[in-house]
């Protein structure tokens, strides 16, 4: 548990932490587990609003967590309700008052809202103790809700929350809201780049974009793990990876609408246009503002390479702002050689990857969505030409990470 200095001292750099993390889910689970920590919960949830609804967008048990093995991800499913004063979140997002529960099976007679045990029947675990707060920006504006359940004692036993706890997450809840407000407009940003690009090409949807960035990071964060990697820097490539790979085709702003939206095969002549949406994207962010920047950069440029340096994979060695071959990497025929293998940076090659396992498993203008086993048949049969072969392991060891991510992402969010 954190001593009363400690809290201090975190409470006046957490608005500073907050405001590093770019990404809307990254940032929720940054403040979960913060929350958590602060008053020793051992749960607890973040509800978003979304209109007249509250969106459960994410979860943390260390109980259910622990009796995973490690760097097993909980698998949760996400759900909306409304915002009335039937159940407690609601309640709170309703009322913009904090809810300290000693007992969640015990409500007060009078209390309008009551407890749903359906997420505890499922998982076995047992809500006792548990604290609700708003999430409300400095204008009064509640953005959601923030949860957390079973306070424990020193000898990991459930007690219930305390005043101060209650003072304390309501400060800390006015902190993660202008943090969450900030993350929300960022997202929209970019969510309006890809819907340009969605013009141009009616299979590059927010849904598709979504997919990619959530793969990509749970990739790389398993591939980063293996290698001992630092927690923060881990954090902090997932926040910047995830925008990124979310962007992998905005290159294809540039390119026309006959090529993109053509019904039937390109002629070699039109798939060489079309080619050239990496580097066009890549141009987007050669002026480097940040270490966004450069790894959006690097993710256009490069999330069509092939492993094996086969002639398919491109745009191969070009300078980003000619388009030209780089010098003493021109091939055979005049063109670029290929780049192949660690030539291709790792986030061009977790992207290539997420890509097309993603293209195979949608329903695409040309195809309906492969099965499970064809999807798996052919990132298998490509692992080592196409695909890095350790990439492939890793989303095959992360599976069911991967498919209910896919099942977040059914439609634009
Ligand atoms: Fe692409
Ligand atoms: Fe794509």
């Amino acid at each position: 548990m954190l001593s009363e200095k400690e809290k201090l001292e975190s409470i006046t750099s957490l608005g500073i932490e907050l405001n590093q993390i770019n990404d809307l889910d990254l940032l929720l689970e940054r403040i979960l587990s913060k929350a958590r920590k602060w008053v020793n919960a051992d749960a607890g949830s973040i509800y978003i609003r979304e209109g007249k609804k509250l969106n459960f967008v994410y979860t943390q048990n260390d109980t259910l967590q622990s009796q995973l093995s490690e760097g097993e991800k909980q698998i949760y499913s996400t759900f909306t309700i409304p915002i009335d004063d039937k159940s407690i979140a609601g309640f709170v997002a309703l009322t913009g008052q904090a809810l300290n529960l000693s007992n969640v099976y015990s409500l007060p007679p009078d209390a309008p809202y009551h407890f749903s045990s359906e997420a505890d029947d499922v998982s076995g675990y047992k809500t006792h103790t548990m604290l609700t707060v708003p999430l409300k920006t400095t204008e009064g504006y509640i953005l959601g809700v923030l949860q957390i359940i079973n306070a424990q004692g020193d000898n990991n036993e459930v007690i219930v929350f305390t005043k101060d706890d209650e003072k304390i997450m309501y400060y800390f809840a006015g902190i993660a809201a202008i943090a969450i407000d900030r993350a929300k407009l960022t997202r929209s940003i970019i969510m309006r780049m890809i819907k340009m690009t969605e013009l141009h090409d009616p299979m590059e949807t927010g849904a598709h974009a979504n997919r990619v960035g959530s793969y990509s990071i749970e990739i790389y964060e398993k591939w980063a793990r293996r290698r001992r990697i630092p927690r923060e820097e881990i954090d902090e490539k997932r926040d910047i990876l995830k925008m990124a790979a979310m962007l992998h085709d905005v290159g294809k702003i540039a390119i026309s609408d006959k090529i993109l939206k053509k019904p039937g095969r390109l002629t070699e002549e039109e798939f060489e246009i079309m080619k050239q949406h990496t580097v066009q994207g890549a141009r987007l962010f050669l002026d480097k503002q940040s270490k966004f920047d450069e790894v959006a950069g690097i993710v256009a440029l490069n999330h069509h390479e092939r492993w094996d340096g086969g002639g398919r994979g491109y745009p191969g060695h070009v300078e980003v702002r000619t388009g030209e071959p780089v010098a003493g990497k021109t091939s055979n025929n005049g063109g670029a050689k290929p780049k192949k293998g660690e030539e291709i940076p790792l986030f061009g090659r977790i992207v290539a990857l997420a890509d097309v396992y993603d293209a195979l498993s949608s329903a695409r203008c040309y195809k309906e969505p492969f099965d499970e086993e064809k999807v798996l048949r052919i990132l298998k049969e490509e692992t080592g030409h196409q695909f890095d072969p350790e990439l492939v392991g890793i989303l095959l060891e992360i599976f069911d990470t991967i498919k209910s991510i896919r099942e977040r992402y059914t439609s634009d969010n």
